[in-house]
């Protein structure tokens, strides 16, 4: 048996798989490992209280086992164990290979990202997503949606990027210093900001298209002393996150809620992988106000933005039954013209 040693980092990202063996982590460069299985219960009760990371007493792992890197098999949601020895964030992920102990499937890193989407390595089978999700793997508007795209949303209200960062800030207050899934990140302007704060152990940039995750990757790539090893970048459909249950501190979702497939399968598998306590903040648009009085808009919204595979939210109260409905409680929201941030938690 191995022992390897731990410190530093909070356990909630590490849930059932902390006796579990391999050695690996993701935060392995900068850190040594020990796991000691007996502590684990009694840290993650007490991580759902947390305001700050306060280095936890070390903890014992065993060798043997599964993965202990807060990532999962999107086929099974068991862990996944890395194969090789390279770190796993961002620029460190070309050649890295993990494996799913039950599923068996084998799962790979190129220069830019982690490829965890249940299809990664199929031969024949070709998948497409709904035509905003196709839109934004194109390279044209992966390519410009930081260089203008980005910045149009403040005709709907959105008050860019920084702005939107402080308000965000103020919702993960709870879960400061713990793990961070930028969830649909983009070419990564939040990740980026969430990374360079120091407020989280560790940020996870993710998002289904490899476009925007390889202009997430040149922009951290051009920035000088960008702190790369709290950042992993990692290719995944939100219907199917490739994390753990109740691992992760908090999820933000920044303009993407209305890019989803199915809205409440997303927030389904948002709730799951929150640990208790949890946060979720994201933005949207909402069209209600004048759009309020615009008849059958209930009935036809489908047809008017729903025929791109996007979601046409019509109230603020649509929004928190949505959270409800996936086991999120405490929802609040702002509103600026037809933009809204809203967040909410998982019940403790
Ligand atoms: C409007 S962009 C938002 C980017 C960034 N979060 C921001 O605040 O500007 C929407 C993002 O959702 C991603 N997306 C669409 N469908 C997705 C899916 N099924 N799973 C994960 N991400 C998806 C797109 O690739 C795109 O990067």
């Amino acid at each position: 048996m191995k022992t390897v040693i731990a410190s530093n980092f909070r356990p909630a990202f590490f849930p059932c798989q902390l006796n579990r063996n391999s050695g690996h982590c993701l935060f392995r460069p900068f850190t040594t490992h020990i796991f000691r299985r007996s502590l684990t219960a009694k840290v993650r009760a007490f991580s759902t209280a947390f305001v700050e990371t306060k280095p936890t007493e070390p903890v014992v792992e065993t060798e043997g086992s599964g993965g202990d890197n807060g990532l999962a098999c999107p086929i099974c949601y068991d862990p996944l164990t890395r194969l090789s020895d390279s770190p796993l964030y961002v620029g460190s992920t070309a050649g890295s290979s993990l494996q799913c102990n039950t599923c068996k499937k084998t799962y790979f890193g190129n220069e830019t990202h982690l490829d965890l989407v249940a299809s990664s390595g199929s031969k024949q089978y070709d998948e497409s997503m709904p035509l905003v999700t196709e839109l934004f793997r194109t390279p044209v508007v992966s390519f410009l949606y930081e260089r203008g795209w980005r910045q149009s949303a403040i005709f709907g209200g959105f008050p860019g990027p920084e702005k939107e960062f402080d308000m965000a800030k103020n919702y993960l207050k709870p879960v400061l210093g713990g793990n961070i899934v930028d969830a649909s990140c983009g070419s990564g302007l939040f990740s980026r900001l969430f990374a360079k704060s120091g407020l989280f152990s560790l940020v996870v940039a993710l998002d289904y298209s490899e476009n925007m995750l390889q202009q997430c990757y040149e922009f951290i790539e051009e920035e000088e002393n960008f702190p790369k090893e709290k950042v992993t970048l990692v290719r995944a459909d939100i219907s199917r996150l490739p994390f753990m249950s109740s691992s992760v501190d908090a999820v933000h979702a920044g303009a993407a809620l209305h890019c989803w497939p199915s809205p409440s399968t997303a927030v389904a598998e948002i709730s799951r992988v929150l640990r208790p306590g949890g946060v979720f903040v994201a933005t949207t648009y909402i069209l209600d106000g004048p759009f309020a009085f615009v008849p059958f808009l209930r009935t036809f919204r489908q047809n008017i933005t729903g025929i791109a595979g996007s979601h046409t939210f019509l109230s603020e109260r649509e929004l928190e039954d949505l959270c409800r409905t996936c086991g999120l409680v405490g929802f609040t929201c702002m509103r600026n013209g037809l933009f809204v941030m809203i967040s909410a938690r998982k019940r403790s």
